[in-house]
């Protein structure tokens, strides 16, 4: 069912997040007992499944992305991992649109696998959406291998070096980057 999820990923083009970051999410949602998660970047599906399998029985993965016809995938690749629609809150939109209708301080965890350059506000997003100990998921966090080399300045690749160094220097996150996939940036929100 990953395998078809990860399969009709490639078909759009889309990059779904490989073994080693869908284990650490599991992990990160598991540790958390998270019950309410939030997702930014649906795609398939492949994440969701990986988040929904760490979370509690009763947990809710709201899970937003700007593609109707991802999310018409994922929710069905949901329903055939064995998570009822009741698990899951499917939201069309922009990160942007969507995320200020959230409630503050609600969530557990906070996944984020979208455009790079919706990144700051999805992290000032989590900043006001996670509960205290809640956990920042951040992918791309290495911008394909560009993030260190001083010559790449492409915006996406900006973004992001600017984005982890605003979280590296803040007393409100204690982060952890980890060499899983394209850098999953992990934060605690103190
Ligand atoms: C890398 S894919 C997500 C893969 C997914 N997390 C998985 O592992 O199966 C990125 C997704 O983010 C969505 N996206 C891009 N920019 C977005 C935005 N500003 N708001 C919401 N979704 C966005 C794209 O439509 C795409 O489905």
């Amino acid at each position: 069912m990953l395998q078809t999820a990860r399969k009709l990923a490639h078909e759009f083009g889309l990059q779904a997040v490989p073994p080693g970051v869908g284990a650490t999410l599991r992990l990160l949602a598991a540790a958390g007992q998270a019950r309410a998660v939030v997702e930014i970047g649906t795609g398939t599906g492949v994440s969701g499944v990986w988040l929904l399998r760490g979370m509690r029985e009763d947990g809710i993965l709201t899970t937003i992305d700007v593609e109707n016809e991802y999310q018409r995938i994922a929710r069905r690749i949901f329903l055939e991992a064995g998570f009822p629609p009741s698990r899951t809150r499917i939201i069309t939109g922009r990160a942007y649109d969507v995320l200020p209708r959230l409630a503050d301080g609600a969530y557990d965890l906070v996944f984020v696998d979208a455009e790079a350059t919706e990144y700051p506000t999805c992290v000032d997003a989590a900043l006001r959406l996670l509960r205290s100990g809640g956990v920042l998921a951040m992918h791309g966090a290495l911008a394909r291998g560009r993030i260190g080399d001083p010559a790449a300045r492409d915006v996406d690749t900006v973004t992001v070096r600017e984005v982890v160094k605003a979280i590296r220097d803040s007393d409100e996150w204690v982060p952890a980057l980890l060499p899983t996939g394209d850098g999953l940036l992990v934060a605690v929100r103190r």
